[in-house]
């Protein structure tokens, strides 16, 4: 179940604009005891650190404050040297190689984020917060249910320690999605009966194996096609949709059938589509679809109808009215909104932590994935608290220390789970 409920949600967002202010007045003071520069790390150089560099770096401007980033870490030099020159930090701050993250943990950076496959993210947060930094993971945060457990463990650590832990769902920090769920949240549209999530689309990228490349070299630069590495695209792109649900709901599933299938993927082992009965009790069902297919009808949002009204995700809303709090948002982009709400809240002393949340969304999608790829009845429970289900400690075969011990074993690529009989039957398509 959430943690954090929904009325909790309303009064931590309305109290994180009085902390925003409260954070404002003191970085624009000209108080010594703020220290104005803030020190961060990236770990993954990618596409997403595209987004989440300068992000950060204007989110610290829009609070009076200096990003100095004192490491840019990735598993290669290309990608840690591309990002450093294009943000103008000088390379001797690059940190290479599968072990990185250890020497981020090692370094004086305050913030941390890790913009890594998914594969990595248990261990390298657990491994962060140890060393006692706020962290940005973005989502998704798993790829099986150890790992979402553990994830979980480490965020309660977090909370101990007064650590900030951002989970890269900008929807939550996305002013249209927080007034709607205010709103769900005071009944505007009674009791949540159904509702559809969906994200159809393509395929984003394919890293084609180039020569010279080890078998870790291309499954981590082609990760996003492998479900080992990604968590399939359920996993990887709709965990955002599934989350939008399990916030509006105040709840997870408790158990999801489904089915998918692979029609026109040209490498690694995930799904081209997914379509899934998440059934959230009381007779409450949500249909969750994921498509990635050129060509084919596009669709990404979230859509619910309740015994009052009907909400399309952080869109319109029709119901009854109600009064929610202001949501007095510095940037009504949720993507710089959730770096200034996490960099506010360490920084005032009431740190966030979605750790949870973001942990019971990828594990909904990684139940709905492991319904797909064995046709069976999932429940919440055999993968979150029951030791004697099948899924509780199934990891996926590649794990992060195979990657630092030079042991990665490739798996065959464009096979794929066959459901059907309970066996792991694999079929090349
Ligand atoms: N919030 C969002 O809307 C959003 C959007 C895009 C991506 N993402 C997420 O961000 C993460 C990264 O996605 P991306 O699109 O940037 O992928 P990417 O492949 O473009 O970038 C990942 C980077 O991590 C590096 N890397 C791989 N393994 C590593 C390791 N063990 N240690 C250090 N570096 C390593 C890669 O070399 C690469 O440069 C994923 O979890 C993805 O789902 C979130």
């Amino acid at each position: 179940m959430m943690n954090l409920s929904r009325r909790k949600f309303v009064q931590t967002a309305a109290t994180s604009a009085i902390a925003a202010n409260a954070l404002l007045s003191k970085a624009g003071a000209s108080d010594s005891t703020a220290s104005k520069t803030v020190k961060v790390a990236a770990i993954g150089c990618g596409g997403r650190s595209n987004r989440d560099i300068p992000n950060f770096i204007k989110a610290c401007d829009m609070l009076g404050l200096k990003a100095e980033f004192v490491a840019l870490a990735d598993a290669f030099e290309d990608k840690a040297f591309e990002q450093a020159d294009k943000y103008e930090i000088d390379r001797s701050r690059c940190i290479v190689g599968w072990d990185s993250y250890q020497k981020v943990a090692e370094s004086d950076a305050e913030f941390v984020m890790l913009i890594t496959p998914p594969v990595f993210r248990p261990k390298h947060l657990e491994t962060l917060v140890e060393a006692g930094k706020h962290v940005l993971m973005q989502k998704p945060v798993a790829v099986d249910a150890p790992g979402c457990r553990k994830v979980i463990e480490a965020g309660e650590r977090a909370k101990k320690k007064g650590l900030a832990i951002l989970a890269g769902t900008q929807r939550r920090h996305t002013v249209g999605y927080m007034e709607n769920a205010a709103k769900i949240e005071n009944g505007a549209i009674g009791e949540i009966l159904g509702g559809t999530v969906s994200w159809n689309g393509t395929v984003p990228w394919i890293w084609e194996r180039q020569k010279g490349w080890s078998d870790a070299d291309y499954l981590a630069r082609n990760w996003l096609n492998w479900y080992q590495m990604s968590g399939d695209h359920l996993g990887e792109q709709h965990v955002h949709n599934i989350d939008v649900a399990n916030w509006y709901l105040g709840r997870t599933p408790q158990s999801a059938i489904g089915f998918g299938g692979r029609a026109r993927r040209e490498t690694g082992n995930n799904y081209d589509f997914f379509s899934l009965d998440l059934d959230y009790g009381n007779g409450v069902h949500i249909h969750s679809q994921c498509r990635q297919i050129s060509g084919t009808y596009p669709r990404v949002g979230e859509f619910f109808r309740g015994t009052k009204g009907e909400v399309q995700g952080g869109g319109k809303l029709k119901g009854v009215d109600v009064s929610i709090p202001k949501f007095d948002v510095m940037d009504k982009d949720g993507n710089v909104q959730e770096l200034l709400d996490w960099i506010q809240s360490a920084r005032s002393g009431n740190p966030i932590n979605e750790a949870r949340q973001i942990a019971e969304s990828t594990a909904t999608a990684i139940m709905g994935r492991y319904a797909a790829y064995t046709g069976k009845f999932v429940r919440f429970s055999d993968l979150m608290a029951n030791p004697k289900s099948e899924f509780y400690d199934l990891k996926v075969s590649i794990q992060p220390e195979h990657f630092e011990k030079g042991i990665v074993a490739l798996p065959p690529e464009n096979e794929v789970p066959v459901p059907g009989d309970g066996k792991e039957i694999r079929r090349r398509v």
